[in-house]
This record gives C-alpha cells, structure tokens and sequence, in this order.
C-alpha cells in the first residue's frame, strides 16, 4: 500500500472509530481542573497541616468509565514540586501520564501540568497519591474507581451504592519533618493513629436490604491493615482489576498500597455496626472505626466488636491464596477474549529480587540487590527519547542477587517488549513488604518461606491466580509474579512502603523497543515539562 493508501485507511478508520464512538455516546472525554494546596485538618484532634485537592482531604474521588479519556490540569500551589501517581491505572503505550520521577519533571510550584490518559479495561477500586517526597504522608491521595461501559458485563448485581474506604496509617507530623527524619538518616516512628478516610470518625448511611459495595484501599505509608464490619460478612468481587471467585470472608488483610472491593448485604436487625480496620503484624496495634448507619436504625452501636483474625502471617498467606480469578467471569483481562493461559507460557526471563535495608555513609537506605535508587536529575524516559547519555545505565542493578557492598545508582532493568517473564521478590528480613509495578498488572502466582529455588515452581498456581498491580511479601518469605510486558515504557518497580521506597527500595523496569513505533508507545506529549539536561530540547 502506499502512502497516500495507508493515509486514506487511516482516516477511513479514525472516521468509523469516532463514528463508532458517537453512535454509542461513550469514549468520552472527562475533563478536570485540579489544585493542589496546603490546608489544616485535625483527624486527631489536633490541627496539622494537611494536603488538599481542592479543598478536600482525602481528595476529590476519581470516577471514571472504562474508555474514559481522562484530560486533568493540575495546578501546584505546594512550596515542593509535586507528581501525583495513578496507582493501578495501566496506561497504556503512555508512561508519559504515569506521575513518578523517571517519566515526568515534577510540576514546579505554582505551574501546572495537564494529565492526558485512558483507562482501558480495568473495571475497579484504585487510587492516586502524590509519588513526589513524603507527600503521601500529608494527603493529596484519593479513590480511583473504574466503571464498565454499560455494553460490558460485570460477574454482580449493581450494587444500591458504594462507598471508598481509604484507610491509611497516619502521623501528627508534618510531611516535611518526616522527610527531615529521613534525609537525616534515621527510619521514621511508628504512627500516630490509622484513619478512614481522612477521619478518626465517620459514618456510612445505608438501607436494610440493600447491598453495597465498599471499595477498601490501604494508602497508609508503612502498616498491613485488617478490615471488618460486626455482623455482616464480605463477598469479594474484585481486587485491583481482577474479577474473583466470590467468597465470603468476616476479616481482610490489605497491605499497603492494595486495594480490593467487597459486596455487603444489609441483612441484619436495624441498628448501627461498627466498622473496623486495625494495623497488622504491629506490637501495638492501631484501631480505627466507622460507623455502618442503617437509615431505619433504632439503636447505636451495641455488641461484641469483631476481633482482628488471631492468626499473624501464617493466616494472612492462607487467606492471600483464596483470592482466585474468576476464570469464567467476561470481564478485564490482560487479553480481550479472556483466554490467556498464562500457565502454559514459560517465562523467558527470571528476575529475583532481594530487598535489604543497609546503612551507606552512615546513614538508613534500603535496597534491592544491594543498589540503593537515587533519583536522576532528568526522568529516565526523557533521557531515553533524546538520547541523552550518561542519565542511567542498564548494569547499575544486576537482575538477581549477589553478595558484595552496597551502593548508591539509578536502577533500571532492561526488558523487551512482548517478553512474558517471572519476577520473584525475596525477602530475608523480618518484616513486611509491598511491590508495587506500575503500567502492569501481574499474576501472582505463589507465595513461600524461606528462600525461593526453581523447585519453588511447582507450588505455583498456574490455573487461576488473581492479577493485582501490588503484591505483598511476607518475612522470610518469597512471592512469585508473572509478567506480560506488552507494555513499552519506563515503568516504576517500587516497595510501596513509603520510607523504603523514599530511601531507594525501587527501580525501574525499562520495557524496550529499539524501533520507535507509535503503535507501540505514544509519542511524548506536546506539553511535556522538561527538566535536567533535557531542558531546552525540542519535541
Ligand atoms: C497549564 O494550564 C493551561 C490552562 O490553564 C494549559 O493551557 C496548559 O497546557 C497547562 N500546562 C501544561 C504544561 O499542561
Ligand atoms: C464467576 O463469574 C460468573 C459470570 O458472571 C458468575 O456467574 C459466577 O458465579 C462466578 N463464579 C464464582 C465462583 O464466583
Ligand atoms: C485496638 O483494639 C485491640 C482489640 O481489638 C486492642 O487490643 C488494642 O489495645 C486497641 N488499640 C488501641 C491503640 O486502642
Ligand atoms: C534518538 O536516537 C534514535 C536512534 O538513533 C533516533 O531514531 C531518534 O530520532 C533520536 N531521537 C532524538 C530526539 O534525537
């Protein structure tokens, strides 16, 4: 076909398309206009400096429709520059819109950035929070939830309504002194207090009969939660995209960063329950409660408040492991037609990963494969897309573990487009982890103790795991993902436990194609900041 053929089908296409697009009044564009700003908030009590998005804290909540082209300016009116992250959102052939330090200049104060994305077939509960310093610690975080078009089935009735929970740990700190603690070399306290929603109080107003779904997301900075409403049970129906296999459950771990939605039937006497997270795996264990307001209730809260599971991490794996795809279910899959054996692929690279926390220069870092991220000073996309030499190299990190000294690089692991590959994250400390990979979802396919070997393989599940964007790692323990990477980009590898990650627990993981294709990666957007040694450049 020549050129003028090839152009001619292409504007055949863009025709139907946007024909196609108007017929069903859908692929609409949602246009935002958000500002950032410091306010003041007491959620103990006490007043702190908080971080709002137009004046709310937690932020305004995201709804958006599969499809959805998502056009939002955000305005910085912090005295830091500031990135919010889509946690969860894929962002497809588009780690320009991905919100961290390797792919975008933070917006400077008092400038803004304008956003452009799409939300593909991720039907669920996410969230979003500033990726920038320790902002996370402030707010500027909120719920992300992704609707199906009304074409697309969901595996549940539509629920009567539903609520976001974002329950987080909390400090009475301010997130620059934390940062303070931080840069000083020191690992932060324990925290204050754990908040729902920005509250040490609140209410959820419901009818008996009905059933709601409650969106639960952990968007603390450090502490595994554990969620429960007295006297009703959970049906899981979602977690970070994936549809599962709908068990009912009375307790649910969620570790940082996760997030997982539930079905709860209003079946009980008219009265009001109590709602309840409370830190996991923590020595002094952190309560927050809600109020679950039946409209018709004739009588406060009352009865025996559900107790957090006795079990510690032996429970929390078992339970990690009833968390199932449902296999049947036609909804969001990492292929359209729902047939993806990702079983039956073998993965064609293996990466392990080994998180540590050692001292370098006298001072707390934390590392995968003894190297300690720092942040480049010109995102690692820019640098690839104008070549500019001398921001990152490709053998800072080696792809498993090895014994020698600590040290400080920028981390970026070299991939290939369209490689499907195993990831092991191995932990030898006793404490737990979260890793979080942006543009992906992954299968999580196994969890173990003790040091993971080929011969851990075969504990996998290779039938129905779940895909989630964030998985945990117990002590001692390993968990296993697989990965598809037919996502082109520089995509963030991070713990999400904040301090670890701040003090360089994460990488980057550049999925590569030496040819530039726009088929594969969109082209840099026209209103791209540019910072570092790409200041100047011409795009
Ligand atoms: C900043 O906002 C203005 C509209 O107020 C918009 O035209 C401009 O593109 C935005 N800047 C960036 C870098 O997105
Ligand atoms: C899986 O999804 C299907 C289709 O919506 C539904 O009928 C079925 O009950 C679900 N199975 C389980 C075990 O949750
Ligand atoms: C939280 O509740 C548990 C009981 O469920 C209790 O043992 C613990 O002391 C409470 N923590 C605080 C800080 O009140
Ligand atoms: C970067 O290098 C590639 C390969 O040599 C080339 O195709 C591309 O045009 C270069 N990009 C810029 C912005 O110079």
């Amino acid at each position: 076909m020549g050129k003028m053929g090839l152009r001619c089908l292409v504007f055949a296409v863009l025709v139907l398309w946007s024909f196609s697009s108007m017929v069903k009044g859908e692929d609409d564009y949602k246009y935002f206009t958000w500002t950032a700003t410091y306010g003041t908030a007491s959620p103990l009590g006490v007043p702190q400096q908080v971080i709002l998005i137009n004046g709310q804290f937690p932020g305004p909540r995201l709804d958006l429709v599969t499809n959805d082209n998502v056009i939002l300016n955000l305005i910085n009116k912090l005295d830091q520059p500031l990135l919010l992250t889509w946690n969860g959102i894929k962002q497809r052939k588009n780690s320009w819109q991905d919100g961290v330090f390797g792919t975008n200049c933070p917006i400077p104060p008092n400038t803004n950035y304008t956003y452009k994305f799409q939300t593909k077939d991720q039907i669920g509960s996410y969230t979003y929070f500033p990726s920038t310093f320790m902002q996370k610690a402030a707010g500027g975080f909120g719920a992300l939830n992704v609707y199906a078009r009304s074409v697309i089935p969901v595996p549940y009735p539509k629920p009567a309504g539903d609520f976001s929970l974002l329950v987080g740990d909390w400090y009475k700190t301010s997130h620059t002194a934390l940062q303070q603690i931080l840069d000083s070399g020191k690992s932060l306290p324990f925290p204050d207090a754990l908040l729902i929603n920005g509250q040490s109080q609140s209410s959820f107003s419901v009818n008996q009969g009905n059933t709601y779904m409650f969106r639960i997301s952990n968007v603390g900075l450090s502490t595994s939660i554990n969620f429960r409403i007295q006297g009703h049970k959970m049906k899981l129906v979602e977690v970070e995209g994936s549809h599962v296999v709908q068990n009912m459950y009375d307790t649910l771990d969620v570790h940082v960063g996760q997030s997982v939605s539930v079905l709860v039937t209003l079946d009980q006497p008219p009265k009001d329950y109590l709602i309840i997270a409370s830190t996991r795996f923590t020595g002094n264990v952190l309560n927050s409660t809600s109020v679950l307001h039946y409209i018709n209730s004739v009588s406060p809260v009352s009865g025996p408040i559900p107790d957090a599971p006795a079990g510690q991490f032996d429970w929390s794996i078992v339970q990690a492991r009833t968390f199932r795809w449902n296999l049947t279910a036609n909804a969001a899959r990492p292929n359209p037609q729902g047939s993806f054996h990702y079983g039956k692929i073998t993965p064609s690279m293996t990466i392990v990963l080994a998180n540590s926390a050692p001292i370098i220069g006298g001072k707390q870092r934390y590392a995968v494969n003894r190297v300690s991220h720092i942040d480049p000073d010109t995102p690692l996309k820019l640098a690839d897309y104008f070549n500019i030499t001398g921001v990152f190299s490709l053998t800072a990190i080696q792809s498993s573990p090895s014994d020698g000294t600590p040290s400080l690089a920028t981390a970026v692991l070299p991939t290939s487009l369209h490689q499907f590959i195993e990831i092991v994250f191995q932990n030898d400390e006793d404490t737990m982890q979260s890793w979080h990979l942006d543009g992906y979802d992954f299968w999580v396919v196994g969890f173990g103790l003790g040091k993971w070997t080929g011969a851990s393989r075969e504990s996998y599940n290779l039938v129905d795991a779940l895909t989630r964007h964030t998985t945990q790692v117990y002590p001692k323990s390993w968990s296993a993902i697989l990965v598809s990477l037919d996502n082109q980009g520089m995509w963030n590898l991070r713990s999400a436990i904040w301090e670890r990650r701040y003090l360089g627990q994460q990488l980057y993981l550049r999925v590569y194609n030496p040819i530039q294709n726009f088929a594969n990666e969109y082209d840099i957007p026209n209103n791209a900041l540019l910072c570092g040694r790409a200041v100047g450049r011409r795009h």
